[in-house]
C-alpha cells in the first residue's frame, strides 16, 4: 500500500443511474475524497444467477474513478447473499437461540457454516478476485461487511454438528467435558458428544460452560470463514486485506484479524461521546501492531435508519475526530456514506451528498477535515506513534464471559468505556491491548474485567512484573476458569492469588449496601461483584467501613520480582470512585516516572509522536470548547474549537 493517507466514502454506484458518476466524481474531489469503498452488498448484481457473473459494471466505475485520481477498496459481497441461494432452502439460513430461522432479506441472514453457502461464497470471491485484482486503483480489499453485527451465534443443525466436532477436539473425551462443565448438576451428564445440545432455548439458563464455549466456537468459525476468502484473494492479488468490524460485534477480534493485513473498524458515536471514539483508536491501533488502522466507516453528520436517528455532530467535530484518528495511528478515515440512500431502511442516514445530488449538512465539515489532513499529512507520514507506557488489557473473550454471565448487568464495553474515560482524563497516553499482547515498553498494566485469565496471559503479565512493571488486576479478573466455572482452590486464579500475596476471603456484591472503601485519602461506595482479601505478603491499601470486612482489604499491593501486583478487588463508584481511580493511576505513574502526558484542561487530547528530531505532540480540542494553556518557552497556546496544534 502506498503511504497515502486515505479519506474514503462508501459508494454504491449500482444503486444509481450510470449518468450520476460524473457528478459524484466532481463532488468527491471537491469534498476531498481520494478513495471509495464498494461492492459489499452487490452479490445479486454481480452474480444474478448461479455462475453467471457480471462484474463489468464495477470495473468500469473503478477505471473511471482511477482516471480521476480516486482509488478503490473492493469488498466481497458475502453479507448479502442473493435470493437464489436460499429460495426453497430454509436450512441454509441463520437460526437464532430462539430457534427462529431468518428470512431472506436485510443482511447476514445466512448460516456462515452452511457448506453450500461456503461453496458459493468461494466461487463468487474467486470470480471477483480474478477480475478486480487486475484493475488500476485497487488499494485494498475488505472481506464481507461487519460480520456478526446483526446476529450472534447460529444454532442450526449444521452448526450443531460442527459444534460437537469442535468439542471433541477441545476436550478429547466426553468424560473430561462432563468434569469441567460440572454436568452432574441438573442431570446434564452426557454419555457421548452427539448428545451435547446447542444453546437453543431452555426453561432456565443453559450451563454457562456450554454458553461461553459456544460463543468461542462461533467466533472461531466466522474467522475461519473469513480466512477462506482471504486465501482465495491472495491467489490473485497483492493488495492488503481487511475487514470492517466494530467493538460490539460478536467476534474475537484478536483472532479475527490475525490473517488480515491491516485493521479497520466502523463507529458512529456522536460528538458528545468522543471518548468512546478515542478508545476505539487506542484499541484498533494495537490489533495489528505496526500497521496503520483505518476508520472504515463513520457518519459525516449523524447515523440513523427508519427506526430513528441519533444526535447530529456539532459543527466542525469531524475536524477533531479525523485529526485525532490520524494522530493516533490511522491510515484511512471513511464516511458512510457518499450519497444518501434513495430506498431501504437507511434513507435517513447522514451522507455527504443528498439523494438529489447536492451537498448535505455534513459536506463542509468533511471538506474542512480533509483540508486539515492535507496540511498534516507530511508530518504524519514522516513520524510514528509512541508506544504507551500505560497499557490496558482489552478482551473479546472477556466480553463473551459477560454475555453469558453479566454479573450485575455488566456490559463489558460500557464498563471499559467508563474506565477508559477516567484514564483518558488523567491525560496519559495509553494503549488498549489484547490479552496476549507484547508488553514491551509497558510500565503500568491495567487488567480490569477479565473473568478468565488464561495461563499464558498470566505468565506474560507475571514476567512483566518480575522485570519491574506494575500490574493492577481487577475488578473481577481471574474469577472464572477457562470453562466458565469457579476455582475450588481459591476464589481467583490460584497462581494469581499466590503471586499477589492475597487470599480472597469473601466474594459478594457491595453495590447499594452502604459499603464504602477508603484508599488514597478518598472514600467511595464500592460496587460490583467483589473480592475482599486477607493479605499474606501484600500490604493493604484500601479498606472498608463494614465490620464484617474489618481485617480485609479491597485494594492491596505486593512486591513481586522487581515490580508489584496491585489487586483491585472491588470497583469504587460514583464521582469519588472515579477520582480514586485517577489518583491510583497518578500515584503509580508518578512512582514509575511515566511522563507521556501534557498538562491540558479536560476536553483536550495530547498525542505524542516521534520523528527523526524526537517527540512532538498533537494537541486536539475534542469537546468543542477550544482551549488555551501554557506550554514551555512558546508561552501561551490557543486552540480553536475542534482545532489542533502541533507542539514540539
Ligand atoms: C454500518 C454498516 C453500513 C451501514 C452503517 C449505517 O454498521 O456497515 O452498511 O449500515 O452501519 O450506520
Ligand atoms: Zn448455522
Amino acid at each position: 500500500m502506498k503511504d497515502i493517507l486515505r479519506v474514503l466514502a462508501a459508494y454504491y454506484p449500482e444503486l444509481w443511474p450510470a449518468g450520476n458518476i460524473g457528478d459524484d466524481i466532481r463532488l468527491m474531489r471537491d469534498a476531498g475524497i481520494n478513495t471509495v469503498r464498494m461492492g459489499e452488498f452487490a452479490w445479486a448484481d454481480m452474480e444474478p444467477s448461479p455462475g453467471v457473473f457480471n462484474l463489468d459494471f464495477f470495473s468500469e466505475v473503478m477505471v473511471k474513478l482511477h482516471d480521476n485520481g480516486i482509488d478503490t477498496v473492493f469488498c466481497t459481497p458475502s453479507a448479502t447473499p442473493p435470493v437464489w441461494l436460499s429460495h426453497n432452502h430454509p436450512e441454509r439460513l441463520f437460526m437464532g437461540t430462539d430457534g427462529i430461522r431468518m428470512m431472506h432479506g436485510a443482511r447476514q441472514h445466512f448460516c456462515n457454516n452452511n457448506p453450500f453457502f461456503r461453496k458459493r461464497s468461494r466461487i463468487v470471491v474467486g470470480a471477483i478476485a480474478k477480475k478486480i485484482s487486475k484493475l488500476p486503483g485497487l488499494v485494498a480489499w475488505q472481506i464481507d461487511n461487519e460480520m456478526k453485527s446483526h446476529v450472534s451465534e447460529c444454532c442450526c443443525e449444521e452448526c450443531g454438528r460442527q459444534w460437537r466436532q469442535w468439542l471433541k477436539n477441545r476436550y478429547g473425551s466426553i468424560k473430561e467435558l462432563n468434569k469441567l462443565w460440572g454436568t452432574s448438576l441438573w442431570s446434564q451428564k452426557y454419555s457421548s458428544f452427539s448428545q451435547v445440545p446447542v444453546p437453543l432455548k431452555t426453561p432456565f439458563a443453559h450451563n454457562p460452560s456450554l454458553q461461553t464455549n459456544y460463543r468461542i466456537f462461533s467466533r472461531e468459525k466466522i474467522a475461519e470463514f473469513q480466512d477462506e476468502q482471504v486465501e482465495i484473494i491472495r491467489k490473485y492479488s497483492k493488495a492488503p486485506i481487511t475487514h470492517n468490524s466494530n467493538v460490539r460485534h460478536y467476534l474475537n477480534h484478536a483472532e479475527h484479524y490475525r490473517n488480515l493485513d491491516f485493521a479497520s473498524f466502523d463507529a458512529y458515536y456522536d460528538s458528545d461521546n468522543y471518548s468512546k471514539m478515542l478508545m476505539d483508536y487506542d484499541i484498533w491501533r494495537n490489533l495489528k501492531n505496526g500497521r496503520k488502522f483505518w476508520v472504515m466507516e463513520t457518519g459525516p453528520s449523524h447515523s440513523g435508519c427508519i427506526f430513528g436517528y441519533p444526535k447530529l455532530h456539532k459543527k466542525s467535530y469531524l475536524n477533531a475526530e479525523l485529526t485525532a484518528a490520524f494522530a493516533l495511528g490511522a491510515g484511512g478515515f471513511g464516511y458512510w456514506l457518499w450519497r444518501q440512500q434513495r430506498t431501504g431502511p437507511e434513507m435517513p442516514h447522514g451522507a455527504i451528498i443528498s439523494s438529489w445530488g447536492e451537498p448535505t449538512i455534513g459536506f463542509d465539515d468533511v471538506k474542512q477535515a480533509g483540508g486539515s489532513l492535507e496540511k498534516i499529512a507530511p508530518l504524519l507520514t514522516s513520524s510514528e506513534n509512541v508506544n504507551a507506557e500505560i497499557k490496558i488489557t482489552y478482551s473479546d473473550i472477556a466480553r463473551a464471559f459477560f454475555l453469558t454471565e453479566p454479573l450485575e448487568g455488566i456490559d463489558y464495553i460500557d464498563k471499559m468505556q467508563e474506565l477508559y474515560k477516567s484514564v483518558l482524563e488523567t491525560g496519559f497516553h495509553r494503549d488498549l491491548v489484547p490479552e496476549n499482547a507484547d508488553l514491551k515498553g509497558c510500565r503500568l498494566l491495567l487488567t480490569p474485567y477479565l473473568p478468565h485469565i488464561a495461563d499464558e496471559s498470566l505468565e506474560k503479565a507475571l514476567s512483566f512484573v518480575k522485570d519491574g512493571g506494575t500490574w493492577i488486576v481487577g475488578p473481577l479478573s481471574g474469577c472464572r476458569t477457562a470453562d466458565h466455572a469457579l476455582y475450588t482452590e481459591s476464589a481467583l486464579h490460584p497462581e494469581l492469588e499466590k503471586a499477589a500475596g492475597v487470599k480472597t476471603v469473601f466474594t459478594f456484591s457491595p453495590t447499594n449496601n452502604d459499603i464504602s472503601g477508603t484508599a488514597f485519602g478518598l472514600a467511595a461506595p464500592l460496587s460490583i461483584w467483589s473480592s475482599f482479601f486477607r493479605t499474606t505478603t501484600a500490604k493493604p491499601l484500601g479498606t472498608t467501613n463494614d465490620s464484617r470486612l474489618a481485617d480485609l482489604a479491597f485494594l492491596t499491593e505486593n512486591k513481586y520480582g522487581r515490580g508489584r501486583i496491585v489487586m483491585l478487588g472491588s470497583m469504587p463508584s460514583g464521582d469519588q470512585g472515579k477520582l480514586m481511580l485517577k489518583k491510583m493511576i497518578g500515584h503509580y505513574a508518578a512512582d514509575l516516572r511515566i511522563s507521556q502526558k501534557l498538562d491540558l484542561p479536560q476536553g483536550n487530547l495530547a498525542v505524542p509522536r516521534k520523528n527523526k528530531d524526537g517527540i512532538f505532540w498533537f494537541v486536539i480540542n475534542m469537546d468543542g470548547k477550544g482551549c488555551s494553556f501554557k506550554y514551555g518557552k512558546s508561552g501561551h497556546v490557543k486552540i480553536e474549537p475542534y482545532g489542533f496544534r502541533i507542539i514540539k
